[in-house]
């Protein structure tokens, strides 16, 4: 894979302007509103922006545009070497706008491979939208693609088994249809699937981007022309960023290489940990010895990541008790955090998702989701075998 200077461009992204502008923090604009003394350039600007371009002298209105907000955008779409890149109230916010911009040339067809996040699933097993949803394995996309098929959903590492789908493959599947990559568990430090053929990448960035579980947001980088679509829905939709949470989100971005970087060799030594303990049946987590048939590490990932999910050989009262009983790690949904968080996918985020579906992406009942933190990883190994051990000796004495 190619080499790439994150650490550099996360620090500096977005920020070239400083010394004209004489700040070192981003300029944060709350305006909803903006002067528009000159009416035939603002009619202009508004033209610009229904075509979904950026506007050249006034802003208008926040749901149209936002300085602070693009401001991140640029940043972004550099860090997952992309055209550009167009930001949203929420992921979920950003996983509709994405089937709503597909879907505007006619075509009402979407193929999407599970597991999906539990939301993603929901939405587009629930009819909403008005599209006609093929569930399929990775494999058989190319099977399943029609005259009228809009767009091709995958999540890679996917939520919540942590499976790596081949992107390039898929996108070869699909032919001329686009593929949206939900690349949320990757983050653009670890994943750049628009080097890969996808048409977009998208984050819930709530999670790694933020980085301090204190921000909800959806991002998604790609061409030019999916931006222009993107930007329409957006302010037909109106699922607009807040300003500060733009702010906080581009300085997410300074640290996240390491905050990656960190999580990511703690998360490989509790995988070893979990492996070997007698409660626990599996492991998923790519960097383990057969964690990744198709050899997407080095070709597609820089590593393995920072999720972890792993099932409790006694089942669903053994990963209700670990998630009961840890003390240093947060028994909570989201992922991306500053401190670990785990969760009973089952119960929790894919709740939503039937039981055919969860059979068919894999999720069971034993399973729970780790997303390693920044914590010391002795001290997080110390609270998940002490979790464990307890749910152990409760299955005994309940036997
Ligand atoms: C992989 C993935 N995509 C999308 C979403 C939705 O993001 P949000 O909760 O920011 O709406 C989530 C949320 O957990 C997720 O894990």
């Amino acid at each position: 894979m190619k080499h790439f200077d994150f650490d550099t461009l996360a620090v500096h992204a977005g920020r070239d302007d400083f010394r004209e502008l004489g700040v070192h923090a981003p300029p944060l604009d709350l305006s909803t509103t903006y002067p528009i003394p000159d009416l035939a350039e603002g009619t202009a600007d508004i033209d610009a922006m229904l075509r979904g371009e950026r506007p050249s002298a006034n802003n208008v209105y926040a749901r149209l545009a936002n300085p602070t907000v693009d401001r991140f955008e640029k940043a972004f779409a550099e860090l997952e070497c992309a055209d550009d890149a167009v930001s949203f109230g929420s992921g979920m916010a950003a996983v509709s706008a994405a089937l709503l911009a597909a879907t505007l040339c006619g075509k009402r067809h979407v193929i999407a491979v599970r597991p999906l996040y539990g939301g993603t699933d929901h939405l587009l097993a629930s009819g909403l939208l008005g599209l006609d949803v093929t569930f399929t394995a990775a494999g058989t996309v190319s099977d399943h693609v029609r005259a009228d098929t809009a767009l091709v959903v995958i999540e890679t590492p996917a939520n919540p088994t942590i499976a790596l789908v081949d992107i390039a493959d898929v996108v070869r599947q699909a032919g001329e249809v686009p593929v949206l990559v939900d690349s949320t568990f990757a983050t653009p430090i670890l994943q750049q699937p628009l080097l890969h053929g996808a048409a977009m990448s998208l984050h819930s960035a709530t999670k790694f981007i933020g980085g301090h579980g204190d921000v909800m947001a959806g991002v998604i980088a790609c061409t030019d022309e999916w931006a222009r679509h993107l930007r329409l829905v957006r302010i037909l939709t109106g699922g607009v960023l807040h300003p500060m949470a733009a702010y906080l989100l581009h300085r997410g971005l300074q640290t996240l290489p390491i905050r990656v970087r960190a999580a990511q060799a703690s998360a490989m030594v509790l995988a070893q940990e979990l492996l070997q303990h007698p409660s626990v049946s599996r492991v998923f987590f790519p960097g383990l010895a057969g964690g990744d048939p198709h050899q997407l590490l080095g070709r597609q990932m820089r590593g393995p990541g920072t999720m972890i999910a792993f099932e409790m050989a006694d089942g669903f009262d053994a990963a209700a008790s670990v998630m009961r009983n840890v003390t240093l790690m947060t028994p909570a949904v989201s992922l991306g955090s500053a401190d670990t968080l785990i969760q009973h996918p089952a119960g929790l985020t894919h709740r939503v998702v039937d039981q055919a579906g969860l059979d068919e992406g894999g999720v069971t009942a034993g399973m729970l989701r780790v997303s390693v933190g920044l914590e010391d990883v002795t001290a997080l190994w110390k609270d998940l075998e002490a979790a464990i051990e307890i749910s152990a000796r409760v299955e005994l004495v309940s036997r």
